[in-house]
């Protein structure tokens, strides 16, 4: 049977501040520049979640669509849109929320949702211009 991947795109807004707590913030700006900022700032995040598989003989669907919609959701906009990720987001107390780390904890918690057989690949655009793919290599 065919493999194919669908994609779903999705959207949250959320705060960040990207800094290592025992640089100074010289230091922290030299590194992650205008993300350093102590008073936080915001990105409008563009999530593109692809999921590749064989197209099931009987829905003719790889996935539902609806059911990735809402995992989707459910799972990530509920859990990101209007946060502050340092502050409110358990995975970023300890973790720097660069758009990578952001990548790979969207891609931890999808991947047990998602039926084993069927390939999950996260791509997350923190602007128009930088993004990051991540497919749990
Ligand atoms: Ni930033």
């Amino acid at each position: 049977m065919a493999k194919v991947t669908v994609h779903r795109k999705a959207h949250f807004n959320a705060a960040h501040r990207l800094y290592k707590r025992e640089w100074s913030d010289a230091q922290n700006t030299t590194v992650f520049g205008k993300c350093a900022n102590p008073h936080y700032h915001g990105h409008n995040y563009e999530l593109i979640v692809a999921v590749k598989g064989e197209i099931d003989a009987e829905t003719g669907f790889v996935i539902d669509m609806k059911v990735l919609k809402d995992l989707i959701k459910d799972e990530i906009e509920e859990k990101l849109d209007h946060k502050n990720l340092n502050e409110e987001v358990e995975e970023f107390k300890t973790l720097n929320p660069t758009a990578e780390n952001i990548a790979v904890v969207i891609w931890n918690i999808l991947r047990v949702k998602i039926e084993v057989k069927l390939e999950l690949t996260v791509t997350l655009y923190e602007t128009p211009r930088n993004f990051v793919v991540y497919n749990g290599e």
